[in-house]
């Protein structure tokens, strides 16, 4: 089956955001601060008010009315005081965006600026333990004696690993467009991962009922995590929407994307593993450290896959966080398992190489009966399965261990591995069913923010129904459709698809229409440790005068329930680990140290993949049958792909030149 809505996409006929015509549009253009930290002493408008069709400008001179709980990111024009560099402190309204713009370098602000920290250290006097870590857990947990474990330990591997601070970037980028009508009700055009959430979210802020506010994103150009929740310029659009009487259309330029949109956080993580003489764990210790904000306290769960992944008698895991004057890091695909994974499968890898066991076989010998961390049973896990069906395709037995020894001319070959895992989580989702003629009308207010949830949605509505899946339609994307979570976390597929399959049941007893809410079902679904699992492979050319890495093979198998449509899995998991490489080799985004903020703020400088970078990105999968997930059986793959490939990819650079690289990106730099 096709994209439903390919064809309207490759033919331009596909409505972002930013596209839907509305009459009487004004635009907007953000003012940035341009200190790290400090006062704003006062913002003069006087001469972008008297330049070409300016009709307005917004700033904490004359703050406008939001409520008082409001996330500091979106709590616009409220405060005086500065928190990072490039945070919002004006904008301008115009009748064009060139105005806009023009007139917003007129805005003149004048600071008193203070001394700012921008810089994370694992000794930094400001680190704590955060109450929980994302989205709910303990941020510490232990159980056994880890320093036991490792003094009667074979082998020890103590070992640091730091990952950059990575921006999303989505190829649409963030805009809103919005509209009060004479009722005042609003009506935003947003690039959001959930429009529900999204009206809720903008709803409170603004002080309205949520019934008042609606949320429109039929259409989405990627998120991965940058438009789960809003951000400040679908705030802002409301603001000045209201401030002129007129519709405003704000889209963020690159560059402010960077700055206001979120940001993976950088992480320092330091592992202790210890091992019997058989590669068994004694002991397993994960701590993180991470920053953020000192507007929100956003805490990710680096440490948490390693509560999932391996049997250790002795197994702690902690986070601690220390609050500079940054832009508040956010979700960035796999928040906590992709970095965490990184360095805990690197350093299973130095364990292989300490204990002169092969690192498949390591992880064979460590695969636990019930989860680590929690002690609960696992609904299905199959990683041993990826790990043999992997090392089978890839041709991984005839693989000499030996690091820096192969090569083909200037070019030194190596190959690596690494686990994968994410969690399988479902959300309560509310979904209508009706019949329309012969066809059937399905409404969900889902988002397909390219992953082709429309697509997967209609085929589950139709199998459930018996019908074709030409005779489904269904309607996404609109605050004012059933309730429905983010599409995010892995969970939109399942927790979406579980109402749609309870209100088509309905529909089919009745005959006439179904509605759902899987509230109560998920409620007392029963405590298992819910996972995808995966392997990954990788095989590296890395030349030897210049230091360039190449990666000419990447294998992924899967382990992720029963996968509903193999085109577009196959797309999740690749577009995943492609972005795996590009954590691996190329993406950083430069903290400022000296003005603060971020350097390297586009795409000539943050580099991504093309596809001269990935010549042969393979994934496979096991059907996996798993009764304890939700009706269709299936878990969530927009996340696992990049879980673990930056691991695979080190790994195999250390086979290659037998040089251990701890500090992400891999650029020739740290080989040579
Ligand atoms: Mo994704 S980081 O769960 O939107």
């Amino acid at each position: 089956m096709n994209r439903i809505e390919g064809r309207v996409k490759v033919t331009g006929l596909a409505t972002y955001a930013a596209e839907y015509p509305v009459a009487g549009m004004t635009y907007c253009f953000p003012v940035q601060s341009a200190i790290a930290r400090g006062r704003i002493v006062g913002v003069d408008a006087t001469r972008a008010l008297a330049m070409p069709g300016v009709l307005a400008v917004l700033s904490c001179e004359e703050p406008p009315k939001l409520a008082e709980d409001a996330d500091g990111e979106l709590a616009l024009f409220q405060s005086r005081e500065v928190c990072y560099r490039g945070q919002l402190v004006a904008a301008v309204v115009a009748d064009s965006f060139d105005n806009a713009r023009a007139a917003a370098d007129a805005v003149s602000v004048e600071y008193e600026p203070a001394v700012h920290d921008v810089t994370l250290s694992a000794d930094h006097p400001g680190l704590y333990r955060p109450e929980v870590v994302n989205p709910n857990f303990p941020s510490d947990t232990g159980k056994g004696d880890v320093e036991a474990g490792l003094a009667e330990a074979a082998y020890t591997v103590e070992v640091t690993y730091t990952t950059p601070v990575l921006h999303n970037n989505p190829m649409e980028p963030h805009a809103s467009v919005a509209v009060w009508d004479e009722e005042g009700r609003l009506l935003i055009y947003d690039t959001a991962q959930g429009a529900s959430w999204a009206r809720n979210a903008i709803a409170a802020i603004l002080g309205m009922p949520a019934e008042q506010v609606r949320v429109v994103s039929r259409h989405v150009g990627g998120g991965f995590g940058a438009k789960g929740t809003p951000r400040p310029q679908a705030v802002l659009a409301a603001l000045a929407a209201r401030a002129v009487g007129r519709p405003v259309k704000i889209v963020l330029t690159r560059q402010q994307m960077f700055d206001v949109t979120g940001y993976r956080t950088p992480t320092i993580q330091r592992l202790r593993l210890g091992a019997d003489a058989d590669g068994r764990l004694t002991a397993l210790e994960h701590v993180a450290y991470e920053q953020s904000s000192r507007l929100v306290e956003f805490a990710e769960q680096t440490a948490t896959p390693s509560r999932v992944m391996y049997a250790a008698p002795a197994l702690r895991t902690a986070h601690r966080l220390v609050r500079l004057d940054v832009a508040t890091p956010s979700w960035m695909r796999a928040p906590g398992e992709c970095p965490g994974m990184y360095a805990l499968e690197s350093a299973m890898d130095e364990l292989a190489y300490a204990a002169g066991i092969d690192p498949v076989e390591l992880r064979v010998r460590n695969e636990p009966e019930t989860e680590p961390g929690s002690g609960l049973p696992f609904s299905s896990r199959n990683l041993v399965a990826c790990l043999r069906e992997g090392a089978r395709r890839f041709g991984w037995e005839t693989r000499d261990p030996a690091p820096g020894v192969r090569r083909e001319g200037e070019w030194l070959i190596g190959t690596g591995v690494a686990a994968s895992t994410y969690p399988a989580r479902r959300m309560p989702s509310k979904a209508v069913v009706t019949v329309q003629g012969d066809d059937f009308l399905v409404k969900v207010a889902a988002t397909d923010i390219g992953t082709g949830a429309r697509t997967v949605l209609t085929k589950i509505a139709a199998s459930t129904l018996g019908v074709v899946p030409d005779r489904v339609h269904v309607e996404l994307g609109d605050s004012d459709l059933p309730d429905a979570p983010v599409a995010g976390g892995s969970m939109g597929t399942a927790s979406w698809g579980s109402a749609i399959v309870r209100a088509c049941e309905e529909l089919k007893s009745n005959g006439k229409e179904g509605r759902a809410d899987t509230a109560e079902e998920i409620a007392a679904d029963a405590r298992l440790a819910r996972h995808a699992f995966g392997a990954q492979f990788a095989e590296v050319r890395v030349n030897a005068f210049t230091g360039e890495i190449r990666v000419p093979r990447l294998l992924g198998v899967f382990a992720a329930g029963h996968i509903l449509d193999d085109t577009l899995a196959r797309s999740q998991f690749i577009g995943g680990m492609t972005m795996g490489l590009g954590m691996a080799l190329m993406e950083e985004t430069l903290t400022d140290a000296e003005f603060g903020g971020f350097l390297r703020r586009d795409l000539a400088q943050y580099h991504v993949p093309a596809c001269a970078d990935v010549p042969l990105v393979e994934a496979v999968w096991l059907e996996e049958q798993d009764a304890g997930l939700n009706p269709m059986g299936s878990k969530g793959i927009g996340e696992i792909g990049i879980v673990g490939t930056a691991a695979a990819i080190g790994n195999a650079v250390y086979h290659a030149t037998g040089h251990r690289v701890r500090d992400l990106p891999i650029t020739p730099p740290k080989i040579l």
